[in-house]
C-alpha cells in the first residue's frame, strides 16, 4: 500500500501515501444526533445529508476513487411511515439538486440497490443524475439506496439460475467472478476501508460479499458530526493495517 503519489491536498503526518481506492461508509447516528438536541429525527437526516456533501468533496480532493455510502437499507422500510416518507423526500431533493452535493467537482453519482419498492419519481431522478454525471471520472459516489447485501446476492442467484434453466449456462461455469459480476457493484472494486460512525460495530446487511477482506474503522461520533478530520484519521489508521488476504 506504500505507493508514492503526486502531491495532493491529503497530507498524512508521516509520509505521502495514496488513500484507499474505495471507501465505504455506513452513515449512522442521525436519529441519535437529533435526539440529543431535542430535534425530530428528520432534522438529523438533513444534517447527515450536509455531512455527506463535505465528506464526498473531501474524499474527492484526497484522491479516493470510489466512495460508497449507505443511505437507506432494505430493512429501513420497517421504520414509521412518516420517517420513511421524509427520508425519500430528502433523497429525492438531493438527487434533484445533485450539484449542491458535488458542485462542479469531477464526481460521478451512481445509485446501487433494488429498484423494487421505489417510487417512479425517485427512479426517474436516479436515472437523470446517473446520466448527467456519467462522464465524470475522478471520484465515483455510489449511493446505496434500498440496498441490502442479502437481497443483492439473492437477486444475483436468481438471475444466474434463470440462465441455467434457459440452457444458456452450465452449473460448472459458475465461479466467484460470475457471482461478483451479477451484483450491483459489478464494475466497482471491493471496498478497502469500511467506516461506521455512531458507535455501532456491525455491517447491518451492507456489502456482505464485497467486504470479505475490507478493513473496518469505527467511531463514536454520530454521522452529522463526522468531519474531514475523522476521515483523515480513518485513512491514517488504515495505512497502519497489514492486509494479508489469507496469506502470510
Ligand atoms: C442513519 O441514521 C440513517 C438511516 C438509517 C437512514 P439513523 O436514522 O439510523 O440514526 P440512529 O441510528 O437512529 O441514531
Ligand atoms: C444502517 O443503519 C443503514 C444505514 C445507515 C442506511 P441502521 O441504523 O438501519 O442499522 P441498525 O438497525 O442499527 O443495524
Ligand atoms: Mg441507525
Amino acid at each position: 500500500m506504500r505507493f508514492w503519489r503526486k502531491k495532493t491536498a491529503y497530507e498524512p503526518a508521516a509520509e505521502q501515501l495514496s488513500p484507499p481506492e474505495h471507501i465505504a461508509i455506513i452513515m449512522d447516528g442521525n436519529g441519535r444526533w437529533a435526539k440529543k438536541r431535542g430535534l425530530p429525527r428528520t432534522a438529523g437526516h438533513k444534517a447527515g445529508a450536509k455531512t455527506l456533501e463535505h465528506i464526498t468533496r473531501a474524499a474527492g480532493r484526497m484522491g479516493v476513487r470510489y466512495l460508497t455510502v449507505y443511505a437507506f437499507s432494505t430493512e429501513n422500510w420497517k421504520r414509521p411511515a412518516e420517517e420513511v416518507s421524509e427520508l425519500m423526500k430528502l433523497l429525492g431533493t438531493y438527487l434533484d439538486d445533485y450539484r449542491n452535493l458535488i458542485g462542479e467537482d469531477d464526481i460521478r453519482i451512481r445509485v446501487i440497490g433494488s429498484r423494487e419498492g421505489l417510487s417512479v419519481d425517485i427512479l426517474e431522478k436516479i436515472d437523470r443524475v446517473e446520466q448527467a454525471t456519467a462522464d465524470r471520472k475522478s471520484l465515483t459516489l455510489n449511493i446505496a439506496l434500498n440496498y441490502g447485501g442479502r437481497e443483492e446476492i439473492t437477486a444475483a442467484v436468481r438471475r444466474i439460475a434463470t440462465e441455467v434453466a434457459g440452457g444458456r449456462l452450465e452449473c460448472a461455469q459458475i465461479d466467484q467472478t460470475m457471482v461478483g459480476a451479477h451484483l450491483y457493484t459489478a464494475d466497482i472494486p471491493d471496498p478497502d476501508l469500511v467506516i461506521r460512525p455512531s458507535g455501532e460495530q456491525r455491517l447491518s446487511n451492507f456489502l456482505l460479499w464485497q467486504c470479505a477482506y475490507s478493513e473496518f474503522w469505527y467511531s463514536d461520533v454520530n454521522w452529522p458530526d463526522f468531519t474531514e478530520q475523522d476521515l483523515r484519521r480513518a485513512i491514517d489508521d488504515y495505512h497502519k493495517r497489514n492486509r494479508r488476504f489469507g496469506g502470510v
